[in-house]
């Protein structure tokens, strides 16, 4: 009664084969489907009703092809899902043309690499790094540095108290003082180390900074050795075309006093927005070590002599890094940082 049975199977999986092999979607994939093996109208679905018409003898042979198509083209339509999922949806199959990944890189800080960098240069000239504690007496910070605790710069409105008589240092010189308690001259040290005041958060000022101070104590410093150092210095660390330049200025524990610039390393004293048309860049104050603070820690004023100075590392870290806001210094935001690797 149905002859064409089993050639009508073989024809539907034919044409299905070919259908799904043109599919480019999940979505097409679905509609033939529903079209082949969906369980009202699907052509396969149709053709299976019919088995029931069949002989007795034709329905064993015309069942199991059935079958045998109703497997093949529900398997053909999973396999080529997967085969798709794989490719354009980051399933389990390797895409071989991805870039390799490369694995997470921590990176120095700004500020930490230009500090090392400031180290390396005053440790060819014979100075040592030492440290300090951040939290500090007063005596420590204003008296035996010559500054008078009714001085403004020890005014509650300018410096962290933690206790009476206990404050975060307000600058890395009474470092100074507690590294001529320790050591007799001569003495040629570098201080990096956090600073803290009552500052506001903004583009250009941090409440808590760092800062490099530096000391020398001999017998015969003079001026010339201030001036030679920090020369040296800064062609050291800038460039040898660089030129240094002093402005007189106000310190209590340094006379006379000085503001150092260097010449702009954007701009090498032409004049640009960064030296802000000037040509210099003011990077440091500096001076003879006051015979004040030399009496404070028990030295013989007469005999000794020496220099000091203090800089911001994290201004320089700015400029040598064309870094516009001080605050990503300290929001330790990786992919800040990471630039640095
Ligand atoms: N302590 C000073 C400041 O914080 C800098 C300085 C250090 C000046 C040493 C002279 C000598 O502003």
């Amino acid at each position: 009664m149905n002859p064409g049975m089993i050639d009508r199977l073989s024809a539907l999986e034919e044409e299905a084969r070919a259908e799904i092999a043109r599919a480019r979607s999940a979505q097409e994939l679905e509609q033939l489907r529903i079209r082949y093996l969906g369980r009202r109208e699907g052509v396969l679905t149709q053709l299976m009703k019919e088995l029931g018409s069949l002989s007795a003898e034709e329905r064993p042979a015309a069942g199991a092809a059935a079958n045998r198509v109703k497997t093949a083209v529900s398997t053909l339509l999973e396999e080529t899902r997967a085969g798709l999922d794989g490719g354009a949806a980051g399933g389990d199959a390797e895409d071989l043309t991805l870039p390799g990944r490369a694995t997470w890189q921590g990176a120095r800080h700004p500020v930490t690499l230009v500090v090392d960098e400031i180290c390396a240069v005053f440790a060819g000239l014979g100075f040592t790094r030492v440290r300090g504690p951040e939290a500090e007496t007063d005596w420590y910070n204003f008296t035996a540095l010559n500054t008078p605790l009714d001085h403004p710069a020890a005014d509650m409105h300018d410096t962290f108290y933690l206790a009476p008589g206990v404050l975060l240092r307000s600058h890395t010189s009474p470092v100074q003082i507690r590294t001529m308690q320790e050591y007799a001259p001569p003495i040629r040290v570098l201080v990096p180390g956090m600073a803290y005041r009552r500052d506001p958060f903004d583009a250009s000022h941090a409440p808590a900074f760092e800062q490099l101070e530096g000391l020398a104590v001999d017998e015969g410093i003079t001026f010339v050795d201030l001036k030679a150092t920090l020369a040296e210095f800064a062609r050291g660390l800038f460039g040898a075309r660089t030129t240094v330049r002093f402005r007189p200025s106000f310190f209590p524990f340094t006379e006379p006093s000085a503001e150092v610039d260097v010449s702009c390393i954007l701009c090498g004293g032409a004049g640009c927005s960064a030296c802000k048309g000037t040509g210099w860049v003011e990077i440091m104050g500096a001076g003879m070590v006051h015979p004040a603070v030399f009496e404070s820690v028990g030295y013989d004023a007469e005999r000794y002599t020496g220099f000091a100075f203090g800089m911001g590392p994290a201004r320089i870290a700015m400029m040598r890094y064309g870094i516009p806001d001080i605050r990503l210094l300290y929001e330790a935001d990786v992919r800040f940082l990471e630039q640095f690797a």
